[in-house]
């Protein structure tokens, strides 16, 4: 690698001693529309933030992996070398319950396909938020792979880097996530949300662009993760397995808006029906968005956007007092459109303003957390990034 400045080049140099053999990164993400689609089959249309983890990274002649990070330090300032045997690594281990569980996760994922991948030395450095619900785990997910697999030779495709960081998350770390992270993070490209139909397997760029339309996608992140957030993520998860069930169909996604009032009668349970109703008509949603992106009408998404908050808040029930909060100011001072985004019980909302409104409406949210006491939430305007790269 010629000599690159970068934090993450610089943290391997002084850490050990030597150069990388190369520089990747990997985004986070927000997720335009369709939210717990992607378990069940849907359709989903994220797009990738600038905010980034960058991997520094060199082979070893050994199977030990040593780890470093610029944003996990000693409580004298100091930055700490983790270091763990790859022979040492299994699921629900110590190792994979910290952030490092993230990155050895995708070593031994690989393994368990068969890879021959050895140790390595690592230097992180991630400009994601953690717990703002924009994928800083997949992030870290994505850019461990595509290192792993250009090191190693491995020739993954951008298709194979997403299912090996979920498969990572889902059974090294223990959490029962779809693929929309990951698959954003591996696949998105700049300028464009990814329309991803996860039982045909299709990637779509869509191009999306607010700034050459004067508008911006805000994204206020609330900065209140609430602890259920996992439980009931993996309950939410449930509920639609049992819908489908119920319904004699492998998954929700066979379930259309025209068939919609059939499966109601059928499932007649409340909380199966809502559950059953957001997914469909989210999916309906997300389709009818990726239509008018396609037609240029861009303000028209905004409805959508509502619906599918409404839809999240009373069907689903995953938003939370905050989200509800920022949502209701940034659509009563001039939003487009406004929606949370992610996973849920708290994270990030995202919101199509004109940017003429952009600070009008950022002040409104302000003002309104700090007038219910919540935390001063942080603010910005994020548009499509690229997806993970080689960097050096
Ligand atoms: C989290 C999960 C994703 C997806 C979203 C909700 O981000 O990791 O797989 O289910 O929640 O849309």
């Amino acid at each position: 690698m010629s000599t690159t400045t970068s934090t993450a080049a610089d943290l391997f140099r002084s850490t050990f001693g030597a150069e990388p053999t190369g520089l990747w990164s990997a985004p986070g993400r927000v997720n335009l529309i369709g939210e717990h689609t992607d378990y069940n089959d849907g359709l989903v249309l994220p797009f990738a933030i600038d905010s980034r983890a960058h991997l520094a990274a060199s082979v070893r002649t050994d199977d030990t992996v040593r780890v470093v990070s610029a944003q996990r330090r000693d409580p004298d300032g100091g930055l700490p070398v983790m270091e763990f045997d790859l022979a040492d690594l299994v699921p629900g281990s110590p190792a994979a319950q910290q952030w490092s569980g993230y990155l050895l996760g995708v070593l031994w994922t690989l393994r368990q396909d068969g890879h021959q991948v050895g140790g390595l030395d690592i230097a992180l450095d991630s400009t994601v938020p953690v717990g703002a619900g924009l994928s800083s785990s997949a992030a870290l997910e994505c850019v461990t792979t595509l290192a792993a697999s250009d090191l190693f030779g491995l020739g993954l495709s951008k298709d194979r880097i997403a299912r090996i960081a979920q498969r990572t998350e889902n059974d090294f770390v223990g959490v029962p996530c779809g693929l929309m992270d990951q698959m954003a993070s591996s696949a998105c490209t700049a300028g464009n949300a990814l329309f991803f139909d996860v039982q045909a397997t299709t990637v779509t760029q869509v191009p999306f662009d607010p700034e050459s339309v004067g508008l911006a996608v805000m994204v206020v992140d609330t900065r209140v993760h609430h602890q259920l957030a996992d439980g009931e993520y993996a309950k939410r998860r449930r509920s639609c397995e049992e819908a489908a069930a119920k319904l004699g169909v492998p998954s929700l996604r066979h379930i259309d808006i025209d068939g919609l009032d059939a499966a109601i009668a059928v499932l007649a349970d409340d909380v199966l029906i809502r559950r059953t109703r957001h997914i469909v008509t989210e999916n309906a949603r997300v389709a009818a968005t990726v239509e008018l992106l396609a037609a240029g009408d861009m303000v028209g998404i905004g409805a959508h956007l509502d619906a599918s908050h409404v839809s999240m808040r009373d069907d689903f029930e995953i938003t939370s007092v905050e989200i509800d909060l920022a949502v209701e100011v940034a659509q009563a001072t001039g939003a487009i459109g406004a929606r949370m985004t992610g996973g849920g019980f708290g994270g990030s909302i995202i919101a199509l303003v004109r940017q003429e409104d952009f600070d009008t409406i950022a002040a409104a949210v302000v003002e309104a957390f700090a007038a219910a006491d919540y935390p001063v939430p942080v603010i910005r305007a994020m548009s499509p990034a690229a997806g993970a790269l080689r960097d050096a």
